[in-house]
């Protein structure tokens, strides 16, 4: 059983307006969906590489079951939310960024400028998504099936 799920959009443009933000809320909407049951924690955080790490490490060690952030992914000097996620996890699960990555390239050959991470910290399964709402609709359907079963195996 899924308890609780956070989403964290990491973006300087949305920290500084929250109501930028649509791709935090519709991930927030495919987890109430998905898990009704589970305790949703939503926050909005710059792409400032420590913040992402402070923020990934409360909520793995806080003991939530999946961890999705938004954002941050891209080539510009201020995307580091792989670096933190690598910085935090303990093993990556790889297979779930080449899925992600090759159902993207399917809709667009931009997915290759996404350099998504996956993988557990603790008992916390943490997937980075794109920063859009139209990719973040794409991601979702690509790691929705295994979810459920992914989190169960961490436990
Ligand atoms: N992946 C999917 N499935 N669909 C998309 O529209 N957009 C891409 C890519 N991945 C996209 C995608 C684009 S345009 C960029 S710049 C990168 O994700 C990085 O986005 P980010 O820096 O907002 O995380």
């Amino acid at each position: 059983m899924v308890k609780a799920v956070a989403v964290i959009t990491i973006s300087d443009t949305c920290f500084k307006d929250n109501s930028k933000d649509t791709s935090g809320p519709a991930i927030a909407d495919f987890i109430k969906d998905l898990f009704p049951e589970a305790n949703l924690h939503t926050i909005i955080i710059p792409d400032e590489k420590e913040i992402i790490e402070r923020e990934l490490k409360y909520f793995s060690d806080t003991n939530l079951d999946l961890v999705l952030t938004t954002g941050g992914t891209g080539l510009s000097s201020r995307d580091v939310t792989p670096e933190a996620t690598k910085a935090v996890i303990h093993r990556e699960v790889p297979a779930i960024s080449v899925a992600i990555t090759l159902a993207g390239l399917k809709n667009t050959p931009m997915a290759m400028l996404s350099r998504s991470v996956a993988g557990v910290r603790e008992k916390t399964l943490i997937i980075n998504f794109p920063g859009s709402k139209k990719a973040v609709i794409e991601c979702f359907e690509v790691v929705k099936p295994v979810l459920a079963h992914a989190i169960s195996l961490i436990h």
